[in-house]
């Protein structure tokens, strides 16, 4: 059995790494669709050894062809108009936007954690979570499994690939002296606590996003989590301090056992011989490392973590292929 898939935002960042894992991973594709904007339209991209145009999305662009699943990442704006004309034609929807995460019935989805989410889905839209959230959920569903989660402290070090050609231009030409474009502020040199606009309380959206969607993955409304967002002068992968506080005791070899067996995750832990991950070993692999895993001392049961992934693999396109996947896996199309 073959799918028709089409790429919506194919000549982005996230859009031209889809297409690299979708090569990679080789679903069983007969049909591939290139979409973005009116400025890309006519252009050709070479794909799988063949060349394929560039189309305008537009509200008819789908018609005439047989589309099973559409993969966006074009923003927040494109999905929220384009998602549901692509839905309301029976295509399923995965997208990388933060549109309809927080939607109650939409599943939110990291297939390692809560593959479960998509069965049943009714609204042909399914989104895929915020970079950050995604490598730290895969580090810590097993544990809230293992000794359930009580309180969580996020830090992040996010590189400026997050935020697109833009963000990643910035430090490049920010090298050379020029003044960014992307962000506000300077990124060369530099760090900014400040991803995405700030909401009326002092936190970033960014912040909120990793707290509520976390919350929303792992099926816990009231966790007490907290997070600082920080943008940091390098090109890919995402690293993240997580502070976790357990309502049960453990065992540090243990835990370190727990993290090895779990799916997605490479434990890089071993601090005698100075291994840990590091941005410049994740970059444009798929696993989500985690390492300087110690006791947090000050608390009754609690961890610290270093989780670092690439943020535009694991992060978004990756995720999002999987999720296509465990879609056809569910309708026995795999
Ligand atoms: P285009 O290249 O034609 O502008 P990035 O996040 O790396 O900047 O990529 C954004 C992606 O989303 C690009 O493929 C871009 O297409 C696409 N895009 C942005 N705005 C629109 C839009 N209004 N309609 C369709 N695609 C869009």
């Amino acid at each position: 059995m073959s799918v028709n898939i089409a790429v919506v935002g194919a000549t982005g960042m996230v859009g031209r790494k889809m297409l690299k894992v979708l090569e990679e991973r080789q679903l069983p594709v007969d049909q591939y669709y290139l979409f973005a904007s009116a400025r890309s339209a006519g252009k050709t991209m070479t794909f799988m050894g063949r060349e394929y145009t560039v189309e305008e999305l537009t509200p008819t662009c789908m018609d005439g062809k047989k589309i099973d699943y559409a993969v966006f990442s074009a923003g927040a704006g494109t999905s929220r108009t384009y998602a549901p004309i692509f839905a309301s034609k029976g295509i399923i929807v995965v997208d990388n936007s933060s549109c309809w995460r927080m939607d109650p019935e939409i599943p939110l989805v990291v297939p390692e954690v809560n593959p479960e989410a998509l069965e049943g889905q009714t609204r042909n839209i399914i989104a895929n979570p915020n970079c950050s959230t995604i490598q730290a959920v895969v580090a810590l569903k097993p544990l809230h499994d293992a000794y359930g989660i009580k309180r969580i402290v996020y830090s992040t070090y996010q590189a400026v690939s997050g935020a697109g050609m833009g963000g990643y231009n910035d430090l490049k030409n920010g090298m050379n002296g020029e003044p960014p474009k992307k962000f506000n502020k300077p990124i060369f040199g530099n760090c900014l606590p400040q991803i995405d606009v700030f909401e009326e309380d002092g936190y970033t959206k960014e912040e909120m996003k990793m707290i509520n969607e976390t919350r929303k993955i792992l099926g816990e409304p009231d966790m007490r989590i907290t997070a600082t967002t920080v943008r940091v002068p390098v090109f890919h992968s995402h690293s993240e301090s997580i502070n976790v506080e357990f309502e049960k005791e453990f065992d540090l070899d243990e835990l370190r056992e727990v993290l090895r067996k779990a799916p997605g995750v490479i434990v890089q832990d071993d601090f005698k011989n100075e291994e840990y991950p590091m941005a410049i070993l994740a970059e444009d692999t798929d696993p989500v490392y985690v390492g300087r895993i110690r006791r947090d001392n000050s608390v009754e049961s609690g961890v610290n973590l270093w989780v670092v992934a690439d943020n535009i693999r694991k992060g978004a396109a990756t995720n999002t292929i999987q999720i296509v996947e465990e879609l056809m896996r569910q309708k026995h199309q795999l």
